[in-house]
């Protein structure tokens, strides 16, 4: 830590944002819910939509929401308080703020409960429970792990313990020095498992499968799945990005940064697809639209037929779990940081309200899989409804509320200050893009992929 602006203390530099910023974004959205939804929406031109979005929608918001945070200086409440102050907006603009830690809270319930499973999977690996298994058997082993409430109750709440102890522990200390050891180690982990399914799994299938542009297997919902998780792999939306924003230098451009972190998020979804669909496509009886459940039931394949695969197996899903865990901080981190500033609790108290009310809300996740796997409103379970309405509503409403904000609100002169390091080429073409494609983008798709949902 260097310099002191504001009420929070600057990181040293750009990688030490890029590093914090990327163990946000990279997390279970890129390995375990990108590949199923694109399995879901039958692929390809899910992927090219899906990136699409990254590039038109995510990377100008998620360049307004580090400026927001950077602007203000504060935690992502407050930082809105001072830059509506700044600029004289109308207050009702902090509703921004508020939705975003709420909907964080929604998100974080049910991640939680899937990083559950992956810490489930560990010592299921270490005790080669998987070895030479085929893809019945991982799905046995995975639905008999699902039907065991108490099982799943009990690796959810280790997964909320460990996110409880990062963040009462302030969030700038040691999670940098963690993610830059432990992100290169998933990447490297990432790649033996693409040479894996290149010589073992059918990878051409799995390519074009990902790769190819079949339109008429695009629905308007699917493109708003899309968009959504747009918002949901980079973090974007709940204040997370805008609270390390915060801790940026203000020296160092937020455009080529935000650059990197979505490249290297996009990076490893990508490698996830192309490890898991080879192996979906070399096995007959995994279909690839196997929803929540296949990542869990295609790479034990994988690990079961390794030399190593006990060891391999072990640590992937070590690497996930900790990939979760530095994601989990930041969806923690918001909320907390608004009860610790303006309602006098201090930082323990303070998360560990927020951390229970958010397990508790988990366990309507767990019996998703169980008890009230046959409760279903408009064919959802509990589990798919706040999947629902956070990624397909909530996150969407919120980056739409962030790009109108900076887009029409600020005036031009901050954001212009705010991005003075960029090329003078660059700024004119993001505010361009923000002020009028991105509203009418997620407007659009907002709009036909709810109607879609629901005709
Ligand atoms: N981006 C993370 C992932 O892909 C999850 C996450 C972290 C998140 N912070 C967020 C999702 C904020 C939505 C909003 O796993």
């Amino acid at each position: 830590m260097s310099s002191v602006e504001g009420d929070v203390p600057t990181w040293r530099g750009r990688w030490t944002f890029i590093m914090a910023a990327t163990g946000s974004a990279v997390g279970l959205g890129n390995i375990w819910k990108f590949p199923y939804i694109a399995g879901e929406n039958g692929g390809g031109a899910f992927v090219l939509v899906y990136l699409a979005c990254i590039l038109l929608v995510g990377i100008p918001v998620m360049v307004a929401e580090v400026m927001l945070g950077r602007r203000g200086r504060h935690s992502p409440v407050n930082s809105m308080r001072a830059v509506i102050t700044e600029v004289g907006a109308r207050p009702y603009w902090q509703g921004l703020g508020w939705l975003g830690w709420l909907i964080a809270v929604l998100v974080l319930s049910f991640y939680s409960v899937i990083a559950g499973w992956a810490l489930a999977y560990i010592p299921e690996m270490a005790t080669g429970a998987f070895q030479g298994v085929n893809p019945q058997a991982t799905k046995d082993i995975f639905d008999t792990m699902l039907q065991d409430r108490n099982r799943l109750i009990l690796w959810h709440t280790v997964f909320m313990v460990m996110t409880v102890v990062v963040v009462t522990a302030g969030v700038t200390r040691g999670l940098g020095a963690a993610a830059r050891v432990l992100m290169p180690a998933l990447f490297v982990l990432l790649i033996i498992l693409l040479i894996f399914s290149y010589w073992h799994g059918d990878f051409s299938r799995g390519l074009s499968f990902l790769f190819s542009f079949d339109v008429s297997k695009l629905t308007l919902r699917g493109v708003l799945e899309a968009l959504g998780h747009a918002f949901f792999t980079l973090s974007l939306g709940v204040g997370a990005i805008m609270a390390y924003g915060a801790y940026m230098p203000a020296d160092v451009s937020i455009g080529k940064t935000v650059l990197t972190v979505a490249l290297l998020d996009t990076v490893v979804a990508l490698m996830a697809g192309m490890a898991i669909f080879p192996i979906v496509f070399a096995h007959g009886g995994i279909d690839p639209g196997a929803g929540p459940a296949l990542l869990f039931v295609t790479l034990p394949v994988a690990f079961g037929a390794m030399q190593a695969g006990i060891l391999i197996g072990g640590l992937f899903f070590i690497l996930v779990v900790i990939a979760a865990w530095s994601s989990a901080i930041s969806l923690l981190e918001p909320g907390v940081a608004w009860l610790a500033e303006n309602k006098g609790f201090n930082r323990f108290t303070a998360t560990l309200l927020l951390a229970t009310a958010t397990w508790a809300l988990g366990l309507g996740t767990v019996l998703s899989f169980n008890d009230w796997a046959g409760y279903k409103v408009a064919g959802m379970t509990f589990f798919d409804g706040i999947d629902f309405l956070t990624s397909r509503v909530l996150l969407p409403l919120s980056g739409l509320l962030i790009a109108l904000f900076v887009g029409w609100v600020l005036t031009p002169t901050v954001s212009k200050d705010e991005l003075n390091g960029e090329q003078s080429a660059a700024w004119p073409v993001w505010y361009w893009v923000l002020r009028y494609i991105c509203p009418a983008a997620i407007g659009v798709v907002l709009v036909m992929g709810l109607y879609d949902s629901f005709a």
